[in-house]
């Protein structure tokens, strides 16, 4: 579930008066000190009926909900620390942070001990805290390089991402890392020195994550025959998209292994969606506030022989921001061919609607949002389909792709476990 902070700080200051009211928000801020014995720079806190101020050493200042407090205690009683699981009901969590704790610096400064009316004791480090308040490292956005075609794309020149060697990738966790790195930063990342087979395509993938099954398989390998119902299977050009937007759990990752390429054409597009989102934030927020508010379906269907064996529908917004930050984007979801009707807009908002997809569409299709790839045999690409939109152009004569997607639960536990998250 999403929380915007206004409806974090409603939520905090109902205790004190009627949530939503202007009135709450100020009175919380002004909820006097109660800690005295705390109030040296160095020192710890001041509690108030329904937040606790927490000082650290460096000065900073966190003002905390005491039920948060109390629900994130990592003590035995409330925290199963062999399984990181909580113990503590959420009705404890409320009851107990009705009443403040009385606060104090650990003994040797490393954090801050709540006594709680009801005797219970919750210690937590401000490193813990800092933890507990930002549980993903990676979902900040942190860590990030938007880009266009001028200004350091990640596939050529100065600011080029490092392609990793298979060999490299299967024998030193500098490789996957890498990778994992590419991925994060950039939306793509390389794999050279992969023999041009299906097989050892997906040998390569899973040094990195499982490959992840859908409707089209596990591995897949395509040439221009239409053996299924959807543009890729064909040899027209492709204007630039995400797969797998009919999809609640869409790819994570896209993986593309030219194993032949075409004698003419064939060529890979690459856009970065995040940029030109935030480029779409600059020129129109509102046209980004409707793509980022109001949920679209998308759709896929097959048929054989006049009988549906596929249809699956996702709702979802184009855009999708990350309430941790307060708004950097966390995924985009963009296929103009899989987008549906548009059932679920109201149709007085239609035409507003589509004068904002119009819009990203068409910044997604400036010269300065695309970089254009000839990929070889020998190459696996990886890309980010939560933030990178492809695309090819046309071709003629035969072409064969291999390829799959991984799940973006799978890369991204990889990325934490390793580091690079
Ligand atoms: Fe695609
Ligand atoms: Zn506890």
């Amino acid at each position: 579930m999403l929380y915007n902070s206004s409806f974090l700080r409603c939520l905090i200051g109902s205790q004190l008066k009627p949530a939503g009211s202007a009135a709450a928000a100020a009175i919380w801020l002004r909820q006097p000190r109660q800690c005295c014995s705390l109030s040296s720079a160095a020192a710890a806190a001041t509690a108030g009926p329904a937040t606790a101020e927490i000082r650290y050493p460096d000065g900073k200042l966190r003002r905390l909900s005491c039920a948060w407090l109390r629900f994130n205690c990592r003590c035995a009683d409330c925290h199963n620390a062999a399984t990181r699981q909580r113990v503590i009901s959420p009705a404890t969590a409320l009851a107990a942070g009705k009443s403040p704790p009385r606060l104090s610096q650990l003994p040797d400064s490393s954090g801050v001990r709540l006594d709680w009316s009801d005797g219970h004791v919750t210690e937590f480090a401000y490193s813990q805290l800092e933890s507990l308040l930002s549980p993903d490292g990676g979902g900040s956005g942190r860590g990030r390089s938007l880009w266009t075609r001028s200004a350091g794309h990640p596939l050529e020149g100065t600011s080029a991402i490092r392609p990793v060697p298979l060999s490299e990738l299967e024998s030193a966790p500098s490789g996957l890392r890498t990778v994992l790195r590419n991925l994060w930063s950039c939306g793509v990342a390389t794999v050279t020195g992969v023999e041009a087979t299906e097989a050892a395509t997906e040998a390569a993938v899973r040094q990195v994550a499982p490959v992840m099954p859908s409707l089209f398989g596990g591995m897949w390998t395509f040439t221009a025959d239409g053996s299924r119902q959807d543009t890729a299977y064909g040899s027209d050009a492709i204007g630039v998209h995400n797969d797998t937007t009919y999809l609640h759990n869409g790819a994570g990752l896209q993986v593309f292994h030219v194993l032949e390429p075409a004698p003419v054409g064939g060529d890979t597009c690459l856009a970065d969606g995040f940029q030109a989102a935030e480029t779409l934030r600059q020129e129109n927020a509102a046209h980004f506030h409707l793509l980022a508010s109001a949920p679209v379906f998308h759709q896929y269907q097959e048929f054989e022989a006049g009988q549906p064996t596929h249809h699956t529908r996702c709702l979802d917004t184009v855009l999708k921001l990350d309430p941790e930050s307060g708004g950097s984007l966390y995924q985009i979801r963009f296929n103009p061919y899989d987008l549906d009707s548009l059932a679920a807009v109201p149709q007085a908002e239609v035409a507003a609607y589509l004068a904002a997809y119009a819009h990203l569409s068409e910044i997604l299709n400036r010269p300065e949002s695309q970089v254009w790839l000839s990929l070889r045999p020998g190459t696996v690409i990886l890309i980010d389909n939560w933030r990178l939109l492809h695309g090819r152009s046309g071709f003629s004569g035969r072409r064969v792709v291999s390829g799959c997607y991984v799940s973006r639960d799978d890369w991204t536990s990889r990325a934490r476990v390793t580091g690079v998250l």
